[in-house]
């Protein structure tokens, strides 16, 4: 019987055998993907790609802020708080997941910055991955990095429409046709369906059907990515230059909430401080960590910026810590002043403020939302047309990608293409899929970044280090034991998600093999 079993069908060993030439082979794939690029090739590249150097520490501060306070604070704190479908909520402990959630990045905003200062060239994470784990890693990294830009961007910009037409229906003389339009109109096909169906409607008598596909788009999402794509390509400073003007807005509406909210807070409403225990506080760190995404979107426009080596770092951890103090004030206010079951999911902080009898300032708070989205939106594509231009320039997509535009010196195909992928896939995805898929996209990258900098510590030890990382190796382990600790427990409670990550690497790994791969070995065999 045990003779059977181990017994090779005729004709079987001969395929399973490998002869010298295909272990040959499997042995220069392995080599191949496994090459490196080192840091003095990568600066040699970005000097020579011609991108205008015009952002200072101020500007990537501005930058940093303009990506990280967006729907994180003017949203998701609410189901952190108070608890959403799959979740449980902070309660005020919501400070404790704040913090918490800020020490997953602060470990990792130190990491990029000692990359970002000793290798400041676009293409962040994904080109330190390529420094210190070779092609094939790196290359994992940039697509994953692709989930955390461009479907954040997808998330965001689902988030913005709702603000938009909250904004619209404040004023009661525009027509109905504009405040209250179809909802297939201003959702992704999924929403729709769940909002018709909250309201008792069958949605394929109402979503419209063109070459029997039902049809739902996010018309005003659609119309606002149009109009960053413009800006984008006409250029960096001026894209800052709008991202200024909104955090000051953002900024200046959050304060009024602070300060008059302030005036209202009850200690009482803080006990019980943490009603759901350790779950509460963990769920809501791993959810608010959203509002914190952004602050790495700076590295990525490290080959713009001026004495990048001074002011990568302090743009990276200013911008985070003052969006950390920033929050904390928020949270303590918000729960101070409205009792957690009273908390509004939607719009907590709008509807937290007119609670205490205050309206008007919600009114100004949906204004700041709205700039505060269109930041959010700005930057992270901007980040993801910086990251893709990185890596066009090493040869894994189309050489036609890299090209500058001539008069605005900006990847300017590179932007139409990330505008096209943001506008088909918010038609696809939902705000929370979106969100979580983005969220799996950034703990991913922010673990690799810290893995790279003790690799480069050991490999390149002498290379000189403007800003390092203080307490290595503790910190970068702190910071890929924050985020792969957070990782690994919203995993428990997620469906679409865990299954749509994995998903997504597998369809980078078969790219990287049908495409990427055989163009890398074409390039080296023209050299
Ligand atoms: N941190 C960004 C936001 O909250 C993604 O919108």
């Amino acid at each position: 019987m045990e003779e059977k079993i181990f017994k090779e069908p005729d004709g079987l060993s001969d395929d399973i055998k490998l002869d010298s030439n295909e272990i040959n082979s499997l042995v220069k794939i392995g080599k191949n993907m496994l090459k490196t690029k080192s840091p003095d090739e990568m600066l040699k590249s970005a000097d020579s790609a011609g991108l205008n150097k015009t952002l200072g520490a101020f500007d990537l501060i501005i930058l940093g802020v303009g990506a990280i306070i967006g729907s994180g604070i003017f949203t998701v704190v609410g189901i952190a708080a108070a608890g959403g479908p799959e979740s449980v909520g902070a309660g005020p402990a919501l400070i404790i997941s704040m913090v918490l959630a800020s020490l997953a990045c602060v470990f990792s905003a130190m990491c990029y910055s000692e990359f970002a200062s000793m290798i400041p060239v676009a293409g962040s994470a994904y080109l330190y991955t390529y420094a210190t784990m070779g092609e094939f890693l790196a290359w994992i990294v940039g697509w994953v990095l692709m989930l955390e830009y461009l479907v954040g961007y997808i998330a965001v910009a689902s988030a913005w429409t709702g603000y938009f037409m909250q904004f619209l229906q404040g004023f009661p003389f525009l027509p109905s046709w504009l405040t209250h339009p179809p909802v297939y109109l201003v959702n992704d096909y999924t929403s729709a369906v769940s909002i018709l169906t909250k309201q008792g409607l069958n949605p394929s008598d109402v979503i419209p059907v063109i070459f029997n596909i039902p049809v739902a788009i996010n018309l005003p999402g659609i119309l606002m990515t149009l109009i960053i794509m413009a800006i984008l390509i006409k250029g960096i400073k001026e894209s800052t230059k709008m991202a200024g003007f909104m955090v000051f807005i953002k900024l200046a509406v959050i304060a009024l909430f602070v300060i008059t909210g302030a005036f209202y807070v009850k200690p009482e409403n803080w006990s019980p401080f943490a009603p759901n225990g350790f779950q509460g506080i963990f769920m809501g760190a791993f959810i608010i960590f959203f509002a914190y995404i952004g602050f790495d979107a700076i590295a990525t426009a490290a080959e713009e910026t001026k004495n990048p080596q001074k002011n990568l770092p302090i743009g990276i951890i200013g911008s985070l810590g003052i969006c950390t103090i920033i929050y904390v004030f928020v949270g303590l206010v918000l729960t101070g002043i409205c009792p957690i079951d009273k908390i509004d999911v939607q719009a907590p902080i709008a509807h937290a403020i007119s609670s205490v009898g205050q309206g008007w300032i919600a009114g100004l708070i949906s204004i700041g939302a709205l700039t505060g989205l269109t930041s959010v939106l700005l930057v992270l594509m901007l980040a993801a047309t910086r990251i893709l231009y990185a890596m066009s320039r090493d040869n894994f997509f189309p050489r036609a990608l890299k090209t500058v535009h001539k008069k605005f010196k900006t990847p300017h195909l590179i932007t139409v293409l990330v505008a096209i992928i943001c506008i088909l896939g918010s038609t696809f995805l939902n705000i929370s899929t979106a969100a979580e898929l983005c969220n799996f996209g950034t703990f991913t990258s922010f673990i690799i970044v810290c893995v790279a900098v003790l690799i480069l510590r050991k490999t390149d030890p002498s290379r000189p280090r403007p800003y390092k990382v203080p307490f290595s190796p503790w910190f970068p382990l702190f910071g890929i034991i924050c985020c792969s600790g957070l990782m690994i427990y919203s995993m428990k409670f997620l469906t679409t998600s865990r299954f749509l990550f994995p998903l997504w690497i597998v369809l980078g790994i078969v790219f990287y093999f049908a495409y990427s791969y055989g163009k890398q070995r074409r390039v080296e065999g023209d050299k």
